[in-house]
């Protein structure tokens, strides 16, 4: 059995005596994609926020490569490899599309290794194979603020790519793309679970269809249920709770 690259064991957060996540637990194997969803304030974002360092859990623990990183500074976790989607302001508009990656690629490199020769070369190399990763190759040397919406939540997955981290956290990568632009996020997160795990929230069912992987429901800080999109959809819990609601909302953004 492969070991997991990530497992939260029995986590609880209370944000003031409010349970935001209630004993939740959750495996990720390595080079896999797991989707979250879940109606708002389920708890998903407050999942991400906890993996990744900058809220601390009341009980429970996370393991991340055998190690357990529940009292890991943030700063620390990045560095042993989970990168969640930029904030604003991620992208430097005035810079290239090429200055932006390399940027998030330098930020990531520990700074003594810049004392290695040949360290600039390995960096452009891998920062041209992120454009092709993304797309952008057409866009290399074009401003960041002249990219149109999707291009721009591309390049920020370049960015968490560039970080060369085991775990990527994404959260609502397609929001406000077209429907295009959904399918090739869809395949740009497939391509990338070659190298890396990724966990997705999304609200929108077709791009959580396109990326066939397993799926993991959350309500109320628990886990309601787990398993493929059509054992999901199909199962009357989650369908009271959720996916009535989110096929309206996908109706409503159509
Ligand atoms: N920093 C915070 N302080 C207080 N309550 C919070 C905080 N962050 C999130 N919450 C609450 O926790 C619940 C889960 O929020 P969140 O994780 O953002 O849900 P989701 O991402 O699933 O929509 C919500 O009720 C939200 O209001
Ligand atoms: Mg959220």
């Amino acid at each position: 059995m492969t070991a997991p690259l990530l497992e939260v064991r029995d986590l609880t957060v209370s944000f003031d005596g409010f349970k935001a996540i209630d004993g939740l637990s959750l495996s990720i194997l390595p080079r896999s994609v797991r989707v979250l969803i879940g109606p708002n304030g389920a708890g998903k974002s407050t999942l991400l926020d906890t993996i990744i360092g900058r809220v601390r859990p009341a009980q429970g623990h996370i393991v991340f490569q055998g190690r357990d990183i529940t009292r890991t500074p943030e700063y620390e976790i990045v560095q042993l490899g989970i990168c969640r989607k930029f904030q604003a302001p991620g992208i430097l508009d005035s810079l290239s599309v090429f200055e932006n990656l390399a940027l998030a690629a330098r930020h990531h490199r520990p700074w003594w290794s810049f004392f290695r020769f040949g360290l600039e070369a390995d960096l452009t190399e891998r920062v041209e194979e992120i454009l092709d990763l993304i797309h952008l190759r057409d866009k290399r040397d074009a401003p960041a603020r002249s990219l149109a919406h999707g291009q721009k939540q591309w390049l920020e997955i370049g960015m968490v790519v560039a970080s060369d981290a085991d775990l990527l956290l994404l959260d609502e990568p397609a929001a406000g793309m077209s429907h295009a632009e959904v399918e090739q996020t869809a395949a740009l997160v497939k391509r990338l679970s070659a190298r890396h795990s990724l966990i997705v929230i999304d609200h929108d069912m077709t791009f959580v269809a396109q990326l066939d992987a397993p799926v993991s429901v959350l309500h109320m800080g628990r886990l309601l249920k787990e398993g493929s999109l059509d054992e999901v959809r199909s199962d009357p819990q989650v369908a009271s709770v959720y996916l009535g609601r989110v096929e309206e909302d996908a109706l409503g953004r159509a």
